[in-house]
């Protein structure tokens, strides 16, 4: 399996946004991930769809993790600041296939993301209109915690369910976890502080990949 390494832009400097993003390409990212948090479905806020706009990904695809309360509210503001995928979380949405769906019709490609108390069996439904689905192994808000592997035992559950696109690991995912995050079958792995916040970026991301 291809793996690719999702940097989070969340423990980038905002100071100075593209260069860090344009480091982080450099380094050999794959793609680029972006935590949008509303302050209210999780207890922290970060940024809108604005700031996607000032970033240049260079074509690389740009995750939009969007942890925030009634998300189609703003898909086509996403979709037009240059999001490829818009990963909605399954606990935020009243209609979780519809809202997938809206999605699609916004022009971008669906995602989506389970808490840590989710089981599976959640999305069990709508697999087979998503293109990503990002098991969380730490509860969403924060950057820096620690990574909870038994949430590993989804990604074997969706792979074991004959599950063939692609599974992000967000949450704790460092060089000490991006191995098992591997073996247990995922092939994003999105990671803030253990690509920003290490001495060598180059070195975390092919690290990371393994
Ligand atoms: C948490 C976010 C993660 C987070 C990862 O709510 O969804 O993407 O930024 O941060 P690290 O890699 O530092 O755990
Ligand atoms: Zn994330």
């Amino acid at each position: 399996m291809h793996i690719q390494i999702s940097p989070s832009i969340l423990s980038a400097d905002f100071g100075k946004l593209r260069e860090e993003v344009d480091s982080v390409i450099a380094a050999g990212a794959d793609r680029i991930h972006f935590d949008v948090m509303d302050g209210h479905f999780v207890p922290n806020i970060s940024f809108g769809a604005p700031v996607l706009k000032w970033v240049d990904s260079k074509g690389l695809p740009i995750d939009a993790h969007l942890m925030i309360s009634e998300p189609w509210k703003y898909y086509d503001d996403f979709v037009k600041a240059g999001a490829t995928t818009l990963i909605v979380h399954a606990e935020a949405c009243d209609d979780l296939r519809k809202r997938l769906e809206q999605i699609k019709e916004a022009g971008a490609l669906p995602g989506v993301c389970l808490k840590p108390g989710t089981p599976v069996s959640a999305i069990a439904d709508v697999l087979d209109i998503v293109d990503q689905v990002l098991v969380m192994t730490v509860e969403p808000g924060f950057s820096g915690q620690k990574f909870m592997a038994d949430m590993l035992s989804k990604v074997k559950e969706l792979r074991e369910m004959g599950y063939e696109g692609h599974i992000s690991i967000d949450g704790g995912v460092n060089l000490e976890t991006a191995e098992q995050c591997r073996e247990a079958g995922g092939d994003i792995l999105a990671a803030a502080s253990a690509i920003f916040k290490a001495d060598d970026r180059k070195t975390a991301v092919e690290g990371l990949r393994g």
